[in-house]
């Protein structure tokens, strides 16, 4: 198959990490006789700082085009700290997934055995954790209406939830629980909030077209908490915007390294892959981060966006044998941690 790639780097890491996972994407090209066409984009600071925009036209003209992207992380520490900058990074990135229309972020929670012992929670709770959050991504508080007062005293984020929006990521989530284990699970806040009745009276109706899969409904609050106590709870969870990008970065303490986690978010045309963790703006330029979350982003690439789900599957194992070998990155806490680049060439050889 022959398929083009868009490749964001972005800040910090992004890079790296990026350039470690086409490593790997080589290696399946020529393993399984594909062409995979990759073509690179500016975002966020890096863009910024080069043309005055964090998501320029060019950017998004090169992600239109693509099959699928293949993202970096975002995020710069000079904007981080000046309150008053009215252009920032992370404008770039909510500006693509409202504009490629990425409504579903799907975020696997997934621990390796050879690395349970990095998590900061006891073996006993994570063992056998294996759950996927589907976090609505272009709707809710993110999205809606904000601003200030005349005087500047007061400040409002308003939160609003379409039914076609609620029902959209609401099938989405439906329809990977009917492949997994069945089980979903609504999180919201429906004893205060009227965006979170109408999520649970339209996902109530929808389990009508799902009889095979089993709905439960559990306020944030208690989820937050359930997370960390029970993450064996759960299979699949589906959520508003800030509700999963809150619970998401609670869930990666499970795997022992943000470093090591995917995501997928989902388009009406193109998709986007990226890893769970950010910019790491101290790490920039080391070649000492973590690739793997990258690489196995470009592994659920293959499978969601092309339907390699052969070469997705030996991404997969390649990054078990290469951890289970005892090989890690600096934040895996092994003797000899391998370099950025170094892991990703370590995977591809295990490959072929
Ligand atoms: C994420 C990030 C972003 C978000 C930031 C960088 C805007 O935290 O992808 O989870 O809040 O969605
Ligand atoms: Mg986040």
């Amino acid at each position: 198959m022959k398929k083009s790639i868009a490749l964001l780097g972005g800040d910090g890491v992004g890079p790296e990490v990026v350039q470690a996972a086409v490593t790997v994407l080589d290696a399946v090209a020529e393993k399984y006789n594909h062409e995979f066409e990759f073509q690179k984009g500016v975002i966020g600071g890096v863009a910024i700082d080069a043309y005055g925009d964090p998501f320029p036209k060019d950017t998004e003209k090169l992600c239109l085009d693509a099959d699928a992207i293949l993202f970096g992380a975002i995020g710069d520490p000079k904007f981080d700290n000046d309150p008053s900058a009215t252009v920032r990074p992370e404008q770039g990135l909510l500006r693509m997934r409202k504009k490629l229309g990425l409504y579903a972020n799907v975020r696997p929670i997934q621990t390796f055995s050879a690395t349970l012992d990095t998590s900061p929670l006891k073996r006993v709770v994570v063992e056998g954790s294996d759950f996927v959050v589907i976090r609505e991504l272009i709707g809710g508080i993110y999205f809606g209406e904000k601003g200030r007062n005349k005087s500047g005293t007061q400040a409002f984020d308003m939160s609003t939830y379409s039914v076609k929006e609620i029902e959209q990521v609401g099938r989405f989530a439906f329809k990977l629980a009917e492949k997994r284990q069945r089980h979903l699970t609504l999180v919201d806040k429906a004893n205060v909030l009227e965006t979170s009745r109408l999520w649970r009276e339209r996902i109530q109706k929808m389990s009508d077209e799902f009889p095979d899969v089993t709905v439960e409904y559990m306020f944030v609050d208690n989820a937050a908490m359930q997370l960390i106590k029970n993450p064996t709870l759960f299979d699949v969870i589906l959520t508003e915007n800030m509700f999963g990008d809150i619970l998401t970065d609670e869930a990666s303490v499970i795997t022992g390294s943000i470093g090591m986690l995917p995501s997928a978010s989902i388009g009406e045309q193109t998709s986007l892959y990226e890893p769970i963790h950010g910019s790491y703006p101290k790490a920039a330029g080391h070649n000492s981060a973590n690739p793997i979350g990258t690489i196995l982003s470009a592994a659920m690439m293959l499978e969601y966006s092309f339907g390699m789900t052969e070469e997705a599957q030996a991404i997969r194992s390649a990054v078990t044998q290469v951890l289970d070998a005892g090989y890690g990155t600096k934040d895996l806490v092994v003797d000899e941690p391998l370099g950025t680049q170094e892991m990703g060439e370590k995977i591809a050889q295990n490959l072929s």
